[in-house]
């Protein structure tokens, strides 16, 4: 039987079908219960303009709650031959109400159903990966001021530079995804904007209250330009994947970090046995692949703006269905980054980091810069006391001294993880 909300009385090909609908089926259900959000805000705004009972508004409601039911409990499924999560609600309400059920689309469309649950859907997904990012800020403080006092090698040009300390080194990543959070905030601002009346993506004839559906679900304004709203679909999305990529971006540079110095080399960093992984042939072997994984993640996760910006480039004004494809781009990415959040915050937990690591000669240059500031302290000036202990390295004379004494803002002594801290909280208050 015809299946389509459009349907003329010929049955599209199958094949043409299956090829259109691609994915939908199994990626609505993640929007089913914000396209019911949708309608219920919806329909009341209906029946307050007149364009829907009392009567039927009473029966509607309650048939759409027992569909956000059964979808809480998972029981909801998009029937074969249905298109998309849009029209498998319609055709549960006209199968159990009969005609009422026909009358909530009035003043809407597929375009901005789609749109109004994708922002709703997203609104919930970047809080998520905030509440994620969050979690895992608060675990790099924790460390950096547990670690606050441990000194490790700072390098330029991955060659040996200057003292550093894991008190900054963990939250430097800390500050790093407060960077990001305004990309997450930014992203989740641009979101919260209500597309509904926006119908096909030119408005409607119906005195549509926008107002009104704005305040029921919870969005900060109306996107007010209908033909913006339309727009927004894309817009929205390249925003999020800006925001996935930027903490992407942190999050596989701190694994890459990670693995490094996990490396015997370096070996500045353990976890427990049972959280690193072996190798088939080599006996020894206690491998970084969590972390390998997680930047390989994060550095795929960094593509997506790139994939979606050559998926909408020069699209026509108005709906055009490739649109439908930035879902199978973007669905997964929301979950993956998460997922290694968690994990990364996991990780951490069980890190274990090497004292002393200083004391090893092959790091006695790191502190000529300490030698030449304290010569500076004396009188000299900072050309003469670089060239003086330029030639005691060069001579074989230097000797280092390994006291480190940092005291500004954001240095060893002073990481100011407070303001961070600070930073983070009035960004989080705003999502
Ligand atoms: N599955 C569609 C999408 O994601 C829903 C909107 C369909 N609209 C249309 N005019 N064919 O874009």
């Amino acid at each position: 039987m015809a299946k389509q909300l459009w349907n003329k009385g010929f049955d599209p090909d199958a094949a043409i079908e299956n090829y259109t609908v691609g994915r939908d089926r199994e990626l609505d259900l993640r929007l089913a219960r914000y396209d019911v959000e949708g309608s219920m805000a919806h329909i009341r705004m209906l029946n307050k303009i007149g364009l829907l009972g009392d009567d039927e508004l009473a029966r509607l409601l309650p048939a759409l709650s027992d569909i956000a039911g059964a979808i809480e409990r998972g029981e909801f499924t998009i029937d074969e031959g249905v298109e998309d999560v849009h029209s498998q609600v319609e055709f549960m309400l006209t199968a159990r109400l009969g005609d009422i059920g026909k009358k909530i689309h009035s003043g809407r469309s597929r375009n901005d159903q789609v749109l109004v649950d994708l922002k709703l859907f997203f609104r919930d997904e970047l809080k998520r990966l905030a509440n994620a990012v969050d979690r895992l800020f608060g675990r790099l403080i924790s460390l950096s001021e547990e670690h606050r006092d441990k000194l490790m090698p700072g390098y330029t040009h991955l060659q040996v530079a200057m003292p550093s300390s894991f008190g900054l080194w963990f939250g430097a990543y800390a500050e790093a995804l407060t960077d990001d959070m305004q990309m997450v905030l930014a992203a989740y601002r641009i979101t919260n904007q209500n597309p509904l009346g926006s119908a096909a993506g030119y408005g409607s004839s119906f005195p549509l209250d926008r107002e009104m559906t704005t305040r029921l679900l919870g969005f900060d304004r109306p996107h007010y330009n209908v033909v913006a709203a339309q727009m927004s679909r894309g817009k929205t999305e390249r925003a999020i994947a800006a925001a996935i990529a930027a903490v992407a971006s942190t999050l596989g540079h701190m694994a890459h970090d990670i693995c490094m110095w996990m490396c015997g080399n370096f070996g500045f960093v353990s976890f427990p046995d049972e959280l690193t992984t072996g190798s088939s042939i080599m006996p020894h072997k206690k491998n970084p692949d969590v972390f390998e994984i997680m930047r390989g993640k994060c550095n795929r996760l960094q593509s997506i703006p790139g994939e979606l910006a050559i998926l909408t480039a020069n699209l026509p004004l108005g709906y055009n269905r490739d649109l439908q494809l930035m879902k199978d781009i973007l669905f997964p990415a929301t979950s993956e980054l998460v997922e290694s959040l968690e994990m990364a915050d996991f990780m951490l937990r069980h890190i274990r980091v090497k004292d002393n690591i200083l004391d090893d000669p092959r790091y006695d240059y790191i502190f000529t810069v300490e030698e030449v500031n304290r010569l500076v302290l004396s009188g000299v000036p900072f050309r003469d006391a670089y060239r003086r202990v330029g030639e005691a390295v060069a001579d074989g004379s230097y000797r280092p001294d390994r006291t480190v004494c940092h005291t500004h803002t954001g240095s060893i002594g002073n990481p100011a993880n407070d303001a961070i801290k600070a930073k983070m909280a009035g960004l989080m208050s705003e999502i």
